[in-house]
C-alpha cells in the first residue's frame, strides 16, 4: 500500500466515523426556549417516548413504553402506538408485542395469508407432487410429476415418488406407471406366482385357532363382524364361501383380514411372527431337494386321500425346489376335507420307514413338526383375538378352548 492511498483511507475512515457520530442517535432540531436557539436534540430509541425535550444542558428524556404499546424506530413521538389487539380469526400469535415490536400473528397450520384472508393451503392432485410445502406465508408449489415418477393421492405434502423399480425388486413389470400411478409388478417370480401356496404351514399353525371344531353356522360371518380394522367386504367373503371348504375358508378370510389391516400394530405383529416361522420353516425343510419318485413316496404315505402323480407333475414344473413339499403338504390338506397338516404329516413319517427315504429329509420333517409344535406365539393372539371377537361369540366353541 502506498503512502498516498494509505493516508486517503485514515481521512475516509475519520469522515466516516464523523458522520456517524453526527447521525447516531440520530438527532432532531429543537428550539430551545431559554438560550433562544435551535439547539439539536437525541432522538428517542425504539422502546421508549418522548418525555422532555433536551436544553443546552440537558439530554433528551426518553421513558420506556406502557405495556401494550410500542416504537420501533427512532422517533420524536411522546407516545407510543398500541399494540395491535388480538389475532383475526385462523391465526395464532407468531410473536407478541414488546415494547420495540407490535404482535405478529399468522396463519395457523395449513393456512398462508392472501389478501388478509388465511386461505388453506393448495393441494396437490394426482400426478403433481409439492415442490415447495405451504407456509403460512405462502401457498403450496405443485410440479407435475417428471418421467419416472408419480403422485396418486391429493396432497399439500406429498412430494412425487419415485415409481417402484420391479426388476429391482426380482418382479416383474406388468403395468407400467405414469404420473399419476406407481408401476405394478407381479407378485413374485413367475413360477412362484404360480405356484401359489395358498395358506402356508405357518398361517396355518397361527390360524387353526380360530377353525371352529363343530359345524358352526354362519362361522364366517361372525368372524367378519368381530375381526378389529378393516372389514372384509362381502363380495370377497362370498368368493371365499364359494371356493373353499369349510376351515380354509377361516384361514382365507384371517389372510385377507391380515393383509388388509397390515398397518395396524397388532396386524404388523401377527405378520412378523409369521414370517419369522416362515423362514424357520424354509430353513428346515427348504433345502431338501427331493425327486418326482420320493415326493410321490411321501404323498403316498400321508393317510386319507391321495395327492396324485399329476398334481406332483404340475407342482414341479410350477414351484421352487425349496417350496414344492410345502405345496403338495397345502394340496394334500385342501383334498382331505380340512385335515391338520402336521397330524398327518406326523402319520406320514411313521409309515415311510420301508421306503428307505432319504434320512436328512425325514430328519428336517421332524425337526418342522417339533417347531411347528413349539410355535407358542400364536397363543398371545389366539388369546387377544378371543377376547376381540368374544363377546359375540361366547356360545361358539373355538378349537382351542
Ligand atoms: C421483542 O420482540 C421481537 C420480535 O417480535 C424480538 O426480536 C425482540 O428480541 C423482543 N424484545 C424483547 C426485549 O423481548
Ligand atoms: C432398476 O434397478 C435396476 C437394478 O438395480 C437398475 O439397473 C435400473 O437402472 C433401475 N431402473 C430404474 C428406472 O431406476
Ligand atoms: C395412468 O395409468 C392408469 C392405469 O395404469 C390409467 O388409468 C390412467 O388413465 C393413466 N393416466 C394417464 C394420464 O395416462
Ligand atoms: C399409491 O401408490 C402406492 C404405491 O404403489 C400404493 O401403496 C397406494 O395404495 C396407492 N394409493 C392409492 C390411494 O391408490
Ligand atoms: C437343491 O437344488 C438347488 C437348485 O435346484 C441347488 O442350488 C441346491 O444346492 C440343491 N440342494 C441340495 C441339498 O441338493
Amino acid at each position: 500500500m502506498n503512502k498516498w492511498l494509505c493516508c486517503s483511507l485514515l481521512v475516509l475512515l475519520d469522515i466516516i466515523e464523523w458522520t456517524t457520530q453526527e447521525s447516531f442517535p440520530p438527532k432532531y432540531h429543537h428550539y430551545d426556549a431559554e438560550t433562544r436557539r435551535q439547539i439539536l436534540c437525541d432522538k428517542c430509541s425504539p422502546g421508549t417516548y418522548l418525555k422532555q425535550h433536551c436544553t443546552a444542558r440537558r439530554k433528551t428524556l426518553c421513558v420506556p413504553c406502557p405495556d401494550h404499546s410500542y416504537t420501533d424506530s427512532w422517533h420524536t413521538s411522546d407516545e407510543c402506538v398500541y399494540c395491535s389487539p388480538v389475532c383475526k380469526e385462523l391465526q395464532s400469535v407468531k410473536q407478541e408485542c414488546n415494547r420495540t415490536h407490535n404482535r405478529v400473528c399468522e396463519c395457523e397450520e395449513g393456512r398462508y395469508l392472501e389478501l388478509e384472508f388465511c386461505l388453506k393451503h393448495r393441494s396437490c392432485p394426482p400426478g403433481f407432487g409439492v415442490v415447495q410445502a405451504g407456509t403460512p406465508e405462502r401457498n403450496t408449489v405443485c410440479k407435475r410429476c417428471p418421467d419416472g415418477f408419480f403422485s396418486n393421492e391429493t396432497s399439500s405434502k406429498a412430494p412425487c415418488r419415485k415409481h417402484t423399480n420391479c426388476s429391482a425388486l426380482g418382479l416383474l413389470l406388468i403395468q407400467r406407471g405414469n404420473g399419476s400411478h406407481d408401476n405394478v409388478c407381479s407378485g413374485n417370480r413367475e413360477a412362484t406366482q404360480k405356484c401359489g401356496i395358498d395358506v402356508t404351514l405357518c398361517e396355518e399353525a397361527f390360524f387353526r385357532f380360530a377353525v371352529p371344531t363343530k359345524f358352526t353356522p354362519n362361522w364366517l360371518s361372525v368372524l367378519v363382524d368381530n375381526l378389529p380394522g378393516a372389514k372384509v367386504n362381502a363380495e370377497s367373503v362370498e368368493r371365499i364361501k364359494r371356493r373353499h371348504s369349510s376351515q380354509e375358508q377361516t384361514f382365507q378370510l384371517l389372510k385377507i383380514w391380515k393383509h388388509q389391516n397390515k398397518d395396524q400394530e397388532m396386524v404388523k405383529k401377527i405378520i412378523q411372527d409369521i414370517d419369522l416361522c416362515e423362514s424357520n420353516v424354509q430353513r428346515h425343510i427348504g433345502h431338501a431337494n427331493l425327486t418326482a419318485e420320493q415326493l410321490y413316496v411321501l404323498m403316498e404315505s400321508l393317510p386319507g386321500k391321495k395327492v396324485g402323480p399329476e398334481d406332483i407333475e404340475r407342482t414341479r414344473k410350477t414351484c421352487k425346489p425349496s417350496e414344492q413339499l410345502l405345496k403338495l403338504l397345502s394340496l394334500w390338506r385342501i383334498k382331505n376335507g380340512d385335515q391338520d397338516t402336521l397330524k398327518g404329516l406326523m402319520y406320514a413319517l411313521k409309515h415311510l420307514k420301508p421306503y428307505h427315504f432319504p434320512k436328512t429329509v425325514t430328519h428336517s420333517l421332524k425337526k418342522t413338526i417339533r417347531f411347528l409344535h413349539s410355535f407358542t406365539m400364536y397363543r398371545l393372539y389366539q388369546k387377544l383375538f378371543l377376547e376381540m371377537i368374544g363377546n359375540r361369540v361366547q356360545s361358539v366353541k373355538i378349537s382351542c378352548l
